[in-house]
C-alpha cells in the first residue's frame, strides 16, 4: 500500500477487465512509463470471505497504487472482504457496473443501482471499518427508462464515497451505442467529490473530447489499453503538459504484441499462455490494412514457435503494404 496516495494525483485509471488485467498487463503499463491508478478485476466477496486465497490479495510492488474492486450485495460480506483487503489496497472499488447476467442476478453489479438504500449501507460500514479510500464504479442507470445516475452517486457521495467512475451506458446497453459523455458532465455538476469518465476512450482526441462534454476529473480505460500499453501514459502526458504524443507505430505495436505474449507465457506457462492471448489479437492488428485475416489464423495457434512465426509474416506484409 501507498502511503502517500492522494486521488488528486491521478488523472488515469486502468479500469477492470476480468479475464484480461492481470499482472503482466499493468507490468507492461508500468512499464511504457504510466503512474496510474491501476485496479483488480472484480473480486467476489462472497467468494473472497470463504476462501482468502494469498493468490488474490497479493500483489507486487509495481502494481501500487492499486483499487481493489469488490463485488457483492451483503453488508457483512462487503465489510468482511473490504478489512481482508484493506493491508494491500490504496483503494477499495464497489463494482455497481457489471451488467453481466450471472452477476446480475444475485442483485450484485449494476442490479445494485436499483438499491441505493443498500449500497449506502455498505458504503457507510466500509468507511466505519477501514480507514481507506473508497470509490463506485456505476452506469447510467439500469435501463433508458431507469437512468438513476445523478441521484444514486448523491447516495454513494452522501454515504462517503471520496470518488465515482462513471461508465456513461446503461445496463441494457451492455457495451453496445456509444458512452455518453455529456450525461458525465451532468453528473460532475452535481457532485463535490471527483468523478472519472469511463467509455469508449481509445485516443487523445476522445480524451480530448470527453473533458470537453463531460469536465471530469480524469478518466477510466479498459479496451484502449488492449492493443496499446503506451495509452495511460500518453495520456497522463496531455493532462500534465498539454502535450499529443503519437500512439505506437505498427512495428512498435507487433514488437510490444510479442513481449506480451512472451511474458504471459513466463507468468502461467506456454499453454495457458498462448490460450489467453487469444482475446488481445484483434487489438493489436485489425486496423491494420490487409492484417485482420491474420486473426483467425493466430487464434488457431498452440505454441509460442508458431505465433512468433505469423507475427513476422504481418510484419512483412506491412513492409510491403507500405512500399
Ligand atoms: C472483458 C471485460 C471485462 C470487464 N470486467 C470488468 C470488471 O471486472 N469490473 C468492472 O467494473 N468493469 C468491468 N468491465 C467494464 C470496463 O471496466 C469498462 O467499464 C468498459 O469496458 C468501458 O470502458 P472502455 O471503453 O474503456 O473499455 C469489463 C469490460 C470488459 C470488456
Amino acid at each position: 500500500m501507498n502511503k502517500s496516495f492522494d486521488i488528486k494525483d491521478i488523472k488515469v485509471i486502468q479500469a477492470p477487465l476480468a479475464g484480461v488485467t492481470d499482472r503482466v498487463f499493468r507490468g507492461l503499463i508500468r512499464k511504457f512509463g504510466s503512474g496510474c491508478l491501476m485496479t483488480t478485476e472484480m473480486i467476489s466477496s462472497e467468494m473472497l470471505c470463504n476462501n482468502p486465497e494469498p493468490r488474490i490479495i497479493q500483489f507486487e510492488e509495481f502494481e501500487h497504487p492499486l483499487s481493489f474492486q469488490l463485488v457483492g450485495h451483503k453488508i457483512d460480506k462487503m465489510t468482511k472482504a473490504a478489512k481482508i483487503v484493506a493491508p494491500f489496497a490504496d483503494v477499495i472499488d464497489i463494482n455497481c457496473g457489471c451488467p453481466v447476467k450471472k452477476v446480475v442476478v444475485s442483485g450484485d453489479g449494476s442490479a445494485m443501482m436499483r438499491t441505493p438504500k443498500l449500497i449506502y449501507e455498505i458504503i457507510q460500514s466500509i468507511k466505519e471499518a477501514v480507514n481507506l479510500p473508497l470509490s463506485v464504479k456505476f452506469r447510467l442507470g439500469w435501463s433508458l427508462n431507469e437512468e438513476n445516475y445523478i441521484e444514486f452517486a448523491k447516495t454513494v457521495e452522501s454515504a462517503g464515497a471520496d470518488f465515482v467512475t462513471l461508465h456513461a451506458r446503461t445496463r441494457s446497453q451492455l457495451y453496445q451505442g456509444s458512452a455518453d459523455w455529456k450525461k458525465i458532465g451532468l453528473l460532475k455538476k452535481e457532485l463535490k467529490i471527483p468523478v472519472f469518465a469511463n467509455g469508449d476512450i481509445k485516443t487523445i482526441e476522445d480524451v480530448k473530447n470527453c473533458i470537453k462534454d463531460s469536465n471530469a476529473d480524469g478518466v477510466s480505460v479498459g479496451r484502449g489499453i488492449m492493443g496499446d500499453f503506451t495509452l495511460p501514459y500518453r495520456i497522463e502526458q496531455y493532462f500534465k503538459k498539454g502535450v499529443i504524443l503519437p500512439p505506437p507505430s505498427f512495428e512498435e505495436k507487433i514488437s510490444m504484441l510479442k513481449e506480451h505474449l512472451n511474458s504471459e507465457i513466463e507468468f502461467m506457462g506456454e499453454k495457458n499462455g498462448v490460450k489467453f492471448m487469444r482475446k488481445f489479437y484483434n487489438y493489436y492488428i485489425s486496423q491494420e490494412r490487409n492484417c485482420s485475416k491474420y486473426r483467425s489464423v493466430l487464434v488457431r495457434l498452440e505454441t509460442r514457435k508458431e505465433i512468433l512465426k505469423v507475427l513476422d509474416e504481418i510484419l512483412s506484409l506491412h513492409y510491403s503494404n507500405s512500399r
